[in-house]
């Protein structure tokens, strides 16, 4: 059983896999497959893990931010930010988004490599708490804006610290070769605070990074703290600012699979505050405001796709292959990375596991697969599989691929399933298409 991968995956009376108390069997019946589910529960405890430990480990000088590129429905941002989380956005829609869910402004964290001058305009309009300037040409940009409106836009710089963190391990690397942000060893990044510091329209008030996602280890989180505390005070000695805020961006690992073991999560933050007041005390710096964004870790494990199993080949001595109702358009985790997920038949979830299956999806492609050589039990057309751990870059990265309609997602908690995202039907996939007059 694969327990182990959702924190609230359980089995009810009738045998049947249960979600935040809902019967997967019955929500499928009821809304349809494939289905995105959510656990209300699971999501709002992977929130409060945050918001706790900052208050627990830093004396609650920081803000827990909800990197909504993971998950982003008007529903989920609500339930972010009623948890005490600001949100992390990178697009208008992003933004728009944030707005329409009611996310006060001042919690909002505007990100992005090329922020387009609409954008810029939407975010100072919605008064966001942050813009997080990429380069030389984002600061000249805002500053024109900002002082153009009679404003002052607080922003930070999207630093590169020279870090890169794999699932495992990390490196110190030049990293200079990344379309994110502006590198601590060329110069860069000081000329770029001192650019800052002598316009109009905008006031630097911190620094972020951001060095990777799925990370294990607290090392290179630690590791990147020092290097922006460094940083930090050759901004103070180039420029006389001392940045108020430090933002180290999101990563932490979640388990997909029983391989998987992220480190305790108390102890990561635990351990980064340390560092940041270690290095504090180094430089004589004061303690910065501390901004964390995690995503994945939020509602990864929140979530299970349930499908509807078609038909199953076996292919004597090579494979066997289980197609389901859903495919990449919804789930392209595996084709573009190869992320391992796990599942189970949602109606015998407890069966032993006997032959290795490929499960496929139904686009016209052969790559469209969701996972290769998953151990399972036999499965027959027409079983419900639900693949877990779903819920992080699954429907955020979804499209419309053969024009398939994308699922709808519920919201379960106690017993009752709320569906937050409609399925999307035929009109909808022609909605945006315009057909001229003379054809
Ligand atoms: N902050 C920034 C600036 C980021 O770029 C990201 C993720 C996050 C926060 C959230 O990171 P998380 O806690 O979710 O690891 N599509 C890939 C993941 C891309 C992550 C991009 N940036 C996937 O499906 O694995």
């Amino acid at each position: 059983m694969s327990a182990f991968v959702l924190d609230d995956l359980a089995v009810n009376e009738r045998g049947n896999l249960s979600i935040g108390g809902c019967d997967a069997a019955d929500l499928a019946r009821e809304f349809g497959t494939p289905l995105y589910v959510l656990d209300e529960g699971t999501i709002r405890k992977n929130c409060r893990r945050y918001v706790d430990s900052i208050r627990t480990h830093y004396a609650g000088r920081g803000l827990a931010l909800y990197a909504s590129k993971a998950l982003c429905t008007t529903a989920l941002l609500k339930v972010a930010a009623s948890e005490g989380m600001g949100v992390d956005v990178v697009s208008g829609g992003e933004l728009f988004t944030a707005i329409r869910a009611g996310v006060d402004p001042k919690t909002v964290f505007f990100h992005g490599n090329n922020k387009t001058p609409e954008e810029l305009e939407a975010a100072l309009a919605a008064g966001v708490r942050r813009i997080v300037a990429d380069n030389a040409l984002e600061v000249e940009r805002l500053s024109a804006l900002a002082a153009a409106r009679g404003k002052v836009a607080d922003i930070s710089l999207r630093i590169k610290p020279g870090i890169e963190a794999h699932t495992h391990d990390f490196v110190k690397t030049g990293q200079i070769d990344s379309k994110f942000g502006v590198a601590i060893e060329t110069g860069e990044a000081l000329a770029l605070a001192a650019k800052a510091a002598a316009l109009p329209g905008v006031r630097l008030v911190g620094i972020h990074c951001h060095i990777g996602s799925q990370i294990f280890d607290v090392d290179p989180f630690l590791e990147a703290a020092r290097v922006m505390l460094d940083f930090a005070a050759q901004v103070r000695g180039r420029t006389g600012i001392v940045l108020e805020e430090l933002n180290l961006g999101g990563g932490f690992g979640i388990r997909y699979i029983e391989e998987h073991d992220p480190v305790d999560f108390g102890a990561y933050i635990e351990a980064i505050a340390g560092a940041v007041r270690a290095k504090c005390a180094e430089h004589g710096l004061p303690e910065p405001f501390l901004c964390l964004e995690p995503g994945r870790s939020i509602v990864a494990s929140a979530g299970v796709t349930l499908y509807t199993v078609g038909p199953v080949k076996t292919i004597p001595e090579i494979r066997t292959y289980v197609a389901v109702d859903g495919g990449m358009y919804e789930n392209p985790r595996y084709a573009l990375y190869g992320s391992p997920y796990d599942a189970v038949l949602a109606e015998r979830p407890l069966a032993p596991r006997t032959a290795p299956v490929t499960i496929a999806g139904k686009c016209c492609e052969s790559g469209d697969l969701i996972q290769e050589n998953l151990m399972m039990p036999e499965v027959r057309t027409g079983d419900l599989l639900a693949v877990l751990a779903t819920g992080a870059y699954n429907y955020s990265m979804a499209g419309n691929y053969n024009r398939n309609p994308r699922p709808a997602m519920v919201l379960c908690r106690d017993g009752k399933a709320r569906l937050v995202v409609r399925r999307e039907t035929f009109e909808d996939l022609v909605r945006c298409d315009v057909v001229p007059d003379d054809l």
